[in-house]
């Protein structure tokens, strides 16, 4: 698929029309800061070569994420003025959750203010030390959660998930071979639950099957191990199971969405994405026990189980939003848009994890700028400049995010070297995305001039999202 979405006037595709459109029209904008080279210079030095730092004022095109920078349509405003803000049985809990009933099925939907939240109330029930969880890649806030409650987080990509440049439908799959092996080794005992992410963030945005799902689901239930979705981009999963797994050609986004949420026992989900909402999440359950514990978690820390952190106008945001994430039309152009900027760079020799997602695309920063070792973080170094050339906002995802050292203080680098650039959804239009190829395409054409970096302060945890840097001399 090229381009973002197609008009088709013939239903056996002969006529149709050339120009890709964005299926919305726009009735409110946002002037987005232009500034200059020298501007930039300053802003980037001031910003500790750290774009996390950045203002957001300095910014011309953000694509730091796709989390929570969604433009809500003219029925979500609409609806937010109906929110009923009763602290307790509010109206507008009642819409979001039977929203997510109808999707997910699940027993017990627990509204949280952030996905993290869910896996914060999550793993400290079910977390602790001893245990093992796995997952096909964890996001790095679950890491930190399952991490900071004594577990061990484990991630179980297949190998081509883990090759930026091997074309496969389905790269977010769980290695099922390797799962089986890990619970017979640690012992099912260990392992609370077991959770595939949809689509596969930390990987590239990758798709995961249904029958991975399905098969995963089945090793499982011989272990009596639950499975849990992680499942903040579950439409645009849906959508790329439809477009490419035998069967699903036919059925509806939600009827997919529905079948692959009828595999698991519970859920997480960062609402800020496929919510299509700038905040909100949820964890969801089948088991009684489970909720209760996590209620009581919840209103210590959160909130009252019927608005769990978030104001309830933000849960009619949401109960809109899951509708609007299930239109096909949207997602074709969702999807449409972030392979269009992908073929953009393609054809100008940009290297890129092919094939492109579903939120994202991934620069291969390894091959981009071979000339800069992985502990001189080749990512970081790309992201400064494409700021410094057309004051675009992206996120290295590679040494400085995962990067290990030894005990005696040397650099272990993580399997890729990623430059994310993440696409806000239905924020930017086609001429935006073209500004973003074009001024990658420039800071391609001069990589021998990129530079190796160092990491001049960091935090002991997560530290890309502090740390201070400066270049190599
Ligand atoms: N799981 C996945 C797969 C995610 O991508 C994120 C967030 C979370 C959990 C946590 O959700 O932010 O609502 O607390 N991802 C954002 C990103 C931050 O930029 O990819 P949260």
């Amino acid at each position: 698929m090229k381009g973002t979405s197609k008009c088709n006037f013939d239903k056996k595709g002969n006529d149709v029309m050339k120009t890709q459109i964005e299926p919305f029209k726009i009735k409110s904008v946002e002037a987005i800061p232009i500034t200059t080279k020298e501007e930039r210079i300053r802003y980037l030095k001031e910003a500790f070569l750290n774009p996390f730092y950045l203002r957001s004022e300095h910014i011309t095109i953000d694509l730091l994420t796709d989390s929570g920078t969604t433009a809500m349509s003219a029925s979500q405003w609409g609806n937010i003025m109906q929110g009923d803000e009763a602290y307790a049985g509010s109206k507008s809990y009642y819409k979001f959750e039977e929203v997510v009933k109808k999707i997910t099925g699940f027993k017990h939907i627990i509204p949280t203010h952030q996905g993290r939240a869910a896996e914060r109330i999550l793993f400290s029930i079910l977390g602790g030390n001893g245990k093992i969880i796995p997952n096909n890649t964890h996001f790095d806030t679950t890491r930190g959660n399952i991490e900071y409650s004594g577990a061990v987080a484990v991630d179980l990509p297949t190998k081509a998930g883990i090759d930026p440049s091997t074309v496969e439908d389905f790269k977010g799959n769980m290695d099922i071979d390797a799962l089986q092996r890990l619970i017979e080794e640690v012992g099912s005992e260990r392992i609370p639950l077991c959770i595939i992410t949809v689509t596969n963030n930390s990987g590239g945005g990758q798709p995961v099957s249904m029958q991975n799902i399905r098969e995963t689901k089945e090793l499982l239930s011989n272990y009596g191990i639950p499975l849990f979705l992680d499942c903040c981009r579950f439409a645009e999963n849906a959508y790329f199971i439809k477009k490419r797994e035998k069967g699903y050609q036919n059925k509806s986004i939600l009827e997919i969405a529905q079948e692959m949420f009828s595999y698991a026992d519970g859920a997480t989900m960062s609402a800020k994405k496929d919510g299509m909402s700038n905040t909100g999440g949820f964890l969801a359950t089948n088991d009684d026990s489970l909720a209760e514990k996590a209620r009581v978690n919840l209103i210590i820390t959160e909130g009252f189980p019927t608005y769990g952190g978030l104001a309830r106008r933000d849960l009619e945001a949401l109960a809109v939003g899951f509708e609007e994430a299930l239109d096909e039309k949207y997602l074709e152009y969702r999807i449409g848009q972030v392979a269009y900027l992908g073929d953009l760079l393609i054809k100008a020799g940009v290297p890129i994890l092919v094939p492109t997602g579903g939120h994202a695309v991934y620069l291969n920063a390894k091959l981009f700028a071979p000339h800069i070792l992985p502990e001189h973080f080749p990512g970081q170094s790309i992201a400064c400049d494409i700021y410094l050339e057309g004051g675009i906002r992206s996120c290295e995802i590679g040494s400085v995010m995962f990067g290990k050292k030894t005990p005696d203080g040397r650099h272990i680098p993580p399997p890729m070297e990623l430059v994310r650039m993440a696409i806000p959804r239905r924020v930017y239009t086609k001429s935006h995305i073209e500004y973003v190829a074009e001024s990658v395409i420039k800071v391609f054409n001069r990589r021998n001039e990129l530079k190796g970096m160092k990491i001049i302060y960091e935090a002991p945890l997560l530290r890309h999202f502090t740390a201070k840097f400066d270049y190599i001399k």
